[in-house]
């Protein structure tokens, strides 16, 4: 099961691992390389057991941990998205959360404005820009973290199982909001997750299984696969 678009150096990959090993140490080797490879402006997700790597490997992605070799190329500014909202919202209010993470920039007030409201539009939220963070829903929070990536202009966004903690409804309205966004602005996701029905909103999907992708490429048939694994 491999995908026509996602061959080795494919020129148009925005997200590109190759070969990657990562251990927390020399006992407990999680990535054993592990390649992978997104096309820019797609929204891939990435599946597999509890324990597999995948959160390892998005905070490889991020530079928040360094492979032991292997090679990693991510654009400049990407986006990361929790499980938890509550670990990544840091200000009292949702204008103020989205202006803190522009502080490195050094625009003016009015620049600053200015991107804070294109991007609460962005995700349907313009509304909600001087509303507590307490105040808002799950689903409205991870909203709010995704409009913290665009403002700062991420190219590429990581989602670390996003849906997790939301319900039925507001989890199909996150996944459908933000396959538009990236269809709509011509960013690329990267989205974990465990929930098959998911990957009907994907344009790909990895499968990671002992330290390396397993099986990669066209959603339905990998949904297909996991199906007939879960029913034997
Ligand atoms: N900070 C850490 N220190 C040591 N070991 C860790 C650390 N974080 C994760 N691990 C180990 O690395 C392995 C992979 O963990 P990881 O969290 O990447 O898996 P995962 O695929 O995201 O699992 P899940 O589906 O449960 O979220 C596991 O064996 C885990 O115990
Ligand atoms: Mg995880």
């Amino acid at each position: 099961m491999t995908s026509s678009i996602n061959t080795k150096s494919d020129k148009s990959a925005i997200i590109k691992v190759d070969n990657i090993y990562f251990g927390w140490s020399s006992e407990a080797v999680v990535l054993k390389g592990c390649s992978l490879q997104v096309p820019q402006g797609e929204f891939w997700m990435l599946l597999g057991n509890n324990g597999s790597g995948k959160s390892t490997l998005l905070r490889l992605l991020a530079g928040l941990l360094i492979p032991d070799s292997g090679t990693i190329v991510m654009p400049r500014k990407t986006g990361f998205v929790f499980q938890n909202p509550d670990h990544q919202l840091v200000m009292p209010t949702v204008g103020a959360d989205i202006a803190f993470g522009l502080v490195s920039e050094n625009l003016s007030q009015m620049q600053t404005r200015q991107r804070v409201k294109e991007a609460l539009d962005a995700v349907n939220l313009l509304d909600l820009e001087r509303r507590p963070i307490h105040a808002l829903s799950g689903g409205q929070k991870q909203r709010i973290a995704i409009a913290g990536a665009i403002a700062r202009n991420c190219e590429v966004i990581l989602f670390d199982e996003p849906t997790a903690l939301l319900d039925p409804d507001t989890q199909l309205e996150l996944v459908s909001q933000v396959r538009n966004l990236v269809k709509k602005r011509g960013l690329t996701a990267l989205w974990v997750t465990h929930r098959l029905e998911e990957l009907d909103y994907c344009d790909g999907a990895f499968l990671l299984e002992g330290g390396k992708v397993v099986a990669q490429g066209e959603p339905q048939m990998l949904k297909e696969k996991l199906l007939a694994t879960e029913q034997q």
